[in-house]
């Protein structure tokens, strides 16, 4: 090779590369994603995206300095050189966000390796690990698959983004997989049934306005479907309530992101506005016939087991179980969730939030039944 083309290939690596971390940066690795799907699809193997980030970076910079925090970054990339794959294509995709294509892999591998480099995290030496709030730097990983949850870069890339922000949600320091709430539903209701394609419609409106509401209603699903099994609700009834879980906000569309994502308290009229939610999306939904019970279901979501509650004071047993159980599952979620304006609550703060609010705010039988799933699944963590 001559001179000058020893200098472009190497000008060319620097290209591709970023400057602290010497792993890929953002740009390499979106086109190398591309290319790589494009084999992946030619050879009908699998190939998974995973997106990583650190879950308390800002307060190691604020306490530590800058280029302390850099310093962190370079170990890292250096742990996950060693800890990946030869195969395995690592990008820093941005701050303290780092990429990684795995070639040939799928879902369940991804996680297997997902869940080995979030331990690996955990025994990371680094300065000042012991002033961590956790004594250990934590990471938060989302794992997208081709081909079932994209089937291009930019849509493997929004999945496995979303999935990271479901890892964050849940309380960080967690791997997850991409969930979608429709693939239950599209068991159910058959992939071309157009309330499908409606309700899809209806939550794309509802993503774009506020990414929170959207990650929320999944939770409620989620958290509303494990309920209702404990209690033997099935069949119309089961897929009635599900669907005003994934839909119970959705009367939040006229509402200003502003005003929804707003760090002070609501004004009076701000906050009246925010309580026709339960009326404005129950309009909306019983404008369809197959969605009408869920429209109820909505309508009372906001009604509390005293009778203190909105839009019409209902109480005890006249408020829809639906929308009793809605209460409870959505009211869980929003207390173990980071908003802009607060902070999240931890499982057991939650838990005693609930036992003190049945009788009075929640039907005293669903915060029993739902306890006792959540203490199930605690055994397992
Ligand atoms: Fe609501």
């Amino acid at each position: 090779m001559t001179e000058s083309k020893v200098m472009e290939e190497e000008l060319k690596g620097m290209a591709q590369r970023d400057s602290l971390t010497r792993l890929y940066n953002h740009s390499y690795l979106k086109q190398r994603l591309g290319a790589e799907l494009e084999k992946a699809r030619n050879n009908n193997s699998s190939l998974s995206f995973m997106l990583l980030d650190f879950d308390n970076f800002k307060y190691y910079n604020d306490t530590f300095g800058h280029p302390a925090g850099d310093e962190l970054l370079k170990v890292f990339g250096r742990m996950l050189e060693a800890k990946l794959r030869q195969n395995d294509i690592i990008g820093r995709y941005g701050g303290d966000e780092f990429g990684i294509i795995l070639t040939d892999t799928d879902e369940e591998k991804a996680l297997e390796i997902g869940e080995r480099i979030r331990k690996a995290t955990l025994e990371l030496a680094f300065p000042n690990k012991e002033y961590m709030p956790v004594k250990a730097l934590t990471i938060s990983v989302g794992i997208a698959s081709f081909p079932k949850d994209g089937s291009d870069a930019a849509e493997l890339i929004r999945t496995a983004d979303e999935a990271l922000y479901n890892a964050k949600r849940n309380r960080k320091n967690k791997v997850k997989l991409y969930f979608s709430a429709f693939k239950g539903l599209e068991k159910e209701l058959g992939s071309e049934s157009s309330i499908l394609a409606t309700v899809r419609t209806l939550i794309s409106i509802i993503n774009a306005k506020d990414r929170y509401t959207y990650g929320h209603s999944e939770k409620v699903m989620e958290y509303s479907e494990m309920i209702a099994g404990k209690m033997g609700i099935k069949g119309q009834d089961l897929l009635d309530l599900k669907l005003a879980a994934l839909l119970h906000d959705i009367g939040k569309i006229d509402i200003d992101p502003e005003v929804l994502n707003k760090k002070d308290p609501l004004t009076r009229e701000e906050w009246e506005l925010m309580k026709e939610h339960p009326e404005r999306g129950a309009r909306l939904l019983m404008e369809c016939k197959i969605l009408k019970q869920a429209g109820v279901i909505t309508l009372y979501h906001h009604e509390r087991y005293d009778g203190k509650g909105y839009p019409h004071g209902l109480a005890g047993e006249d408020i829809p179980l639906g929308s009793r159980i809605i209460a409870v599952a959505d009211s869980f979620d929003a207390m173990t969730t980071k908003r802009s304006y607060k902070k999240a609550k931890d499982m057991n703060e939650a838990i005693l939030e609930l036992k003190k609010g049945a009788g009075e705010q929640f039907d005293p039988k669903i915060v029993e039944i739902f306890i006792q799933i959540l203490d199930f699944y605690a055994d397992f963590n």
